[in-house]
């Protein structure tokens, strides 16, 4: 049973919250839901579900520790850690149960989140993302990417990674946007967090236990997390609606910010059916 004690009765008293870890937006009113950001980014990559979700929602985007205003936060090792810091953050501000919608990197938190705390989640919105752990020539590329970053520097990282993250179709706006968020970043945070997706655990059998609304969302030109590994992923979840948004690459939010959203809204309202019979 979730008792979310409500934004009001946290501005009204609030002493009885605990210093939340991570800096985060907290914005709008009504059933919770959480924005987790992908790699190398932070919470800014979702200002526009942000926008359109709080019409209607509570919305919180934390940025990971070691990312973003919480690059002062000490960066973490693994993805169950940062997983930790979003069951503080949610406590913190008194939402016991939200449903948390994660892309990419923020998949692989949304996936830890679910099997650390899987009675806090009301559903579950996993977008080109993978449940499978990194292949032996992937945990290589990790290690080599830890060293363009100790070398040459974050933005090294950056250039070498838009061709994957956007599509050839992405515009000029968006590949600048991503450009800035991305060579923001510190190189602690970010060689951290590839160590931590490099070793992260195989979460495929989890899938079939996570008895919440789900949507899985991917892009058609998603080249890190393909169509065809999502539509795996989406038969595996019980209650899974597939939504592939057609010419969008890996950002998908932010390539194709319409459809994604539309997307959302509607797990939202699935995840909302079930805790109003609850
Ligand atoms: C991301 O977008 O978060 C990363 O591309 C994920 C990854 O490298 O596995």
């Amino acid at each position: 049973m979730c008792r979310n004690v409500g934004q009001l009765l946290i501005e009204w008293f609030p002493n009885m919250i605990s210093h939340p870890r991570l800096a985060y937006a907290d914005e709008g009113h009504g059933p919770p839901v959480v924005l987790l950001h992908a790699f190398p980014l932070d919470g800014r990559m979702w200002d526009a579900q942000k926008e359109a979700l709080a019409n209607q929602h509570r919305v919180v985007v934390p940025d990971f520790a070691g990312f973003g205003r919480s690059q002062d936060r000490k960066p973490r090792s693994s993805l169950d850690e940062h997983a930790e810091d979003l069951a503080d953050l949610l406590s913190a501000l008194g939402i016991e149960c939200a449903t948390v919608i994660g892309l990419s990197m923020g998949g692989y938190v949304a996936l830890a989140f679910a099997r650390r705390y899987p009675k806090r989640l009301l559903g579950l919105g996993l977008a080109d993302t993978r449940a499978a752990p990194d292949s032996p020539e992937g945990r290589t590329a990790r290690d080599q990417n830890i060293e363009l970053v100790q070398r040459d520097g974050v933005k090294s990282l950056v250039e070498r990674m838009l061709p994957k993250l956007l599509s050839e179709q992405a515009s000029t706006d968006v590949v600048a946007r991503v450009r800035a968020i991305g060579n923001s970043q510190s190189a602690q945070g970010v060689s951290a967090a590839l160590a931590a997706m490099r070793d992260r655990p195989d979460s495929t059998s989890l899938l079939a236990g996570i008895d919440v609304a789900s949507a899985v969302i991917v892009g058609s030109l998603d080249a890190i997390a393909t169509p065809t590994e999502m539509r795996d992923m989406a038969h595996r979840l019980p209650r899974a609606e597939l939504t592939i948004i057609d010419g969008a690459g890996h950002l998908a939010n932010l390539e194709a910010p319409l459809p994604f959203t539309r997307a959302t809204l509607a797990l939202l309202a699935r995840a909302s059916e079930r805790s109003a019979r609850a």
